[in-house]
């Protein structure tokens, strides 16, 4: 039995769907990198669940920082992306990836992949949980995307509505 299972979230996409998808990311990103280092930037507050589950399943030396973005009110993203450090090491001749919930607009990795080529860093790629192509206002592709879904807001496994969700183990759609 589920027991984070909400009464008023319809499931879209399981536990055991998100976790398959999960262990193929992991396969498909070692095999690219084989011979790096990586340096796993883990985007916060919605991207901690995914990237707990997916770095261990690369099988590459890796180190991991994070960075904090902020542009959603309620359902709505305002387009003004805030962005925060939380890492006090350099950017500069790294091997990065990314790893981020969800690409809505595109703004957020558009202005994260912008500061991380201002300062240098060698590569930078980007590994997304969910992708929603059809509400991009900017131009952005993910390397990785783990599914691409409609124009619904979700909530769980890492994301949320207003904060709240973030501890469901599959991916649902709130009755607002
Ligand atoms: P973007 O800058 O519009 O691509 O927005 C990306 C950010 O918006 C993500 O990191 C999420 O925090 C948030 N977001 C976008 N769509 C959803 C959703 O359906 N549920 C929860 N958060 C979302
Ligand atoms: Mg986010």
């Amino acid at each position: 039995m589920n027991l984070t299972k909400k009464d008023n979230i319809k499931v879209l996409i399981s536990e055991e769907e998100i976790h398959q998808r999960v262990v193929d990311l992991g396969k498909e990103i070692t095999s690219d990198n084989k011979g790096k280092e990586l340096l796993v930037i883990g985007m916060l507050n919605g991207a901690f669940v995914f990237m707990s589950d997916l770095i261990r399943q690369i099988v590459l030396p890796l180190k991991i920082e994070f960075m904090k973005a902020k542009s959603y009110i309620d359902t709505k993203s305002t387009g003004d992306v805030n962005v925060s450090s939380l890492s006090d090491s350099s950017f500069r001749g790294k091997d990065i990836l990314i790893v981020e919930d969800i690409i809505d607009t595109g703004n957020t990795m558009k202005k994260i992949t912008a500061i991380l080529k201002e300062e240098k860093a060698n590569s930078v790629k980007i590994a997304v949980l969910l992708d929603k192509p059809s509400r991009r206002e900017v131009e952005m592709k993910a390397d990785y995307v783990g599914f691409e879904i409609e124009d619904k807001f979700v909530v769980g496994y890492g994301l949320d509505y207003n904060q709240k969700y973030r501890e469901l183990s599959y991916i649902g759609e709130v009755n607002l």
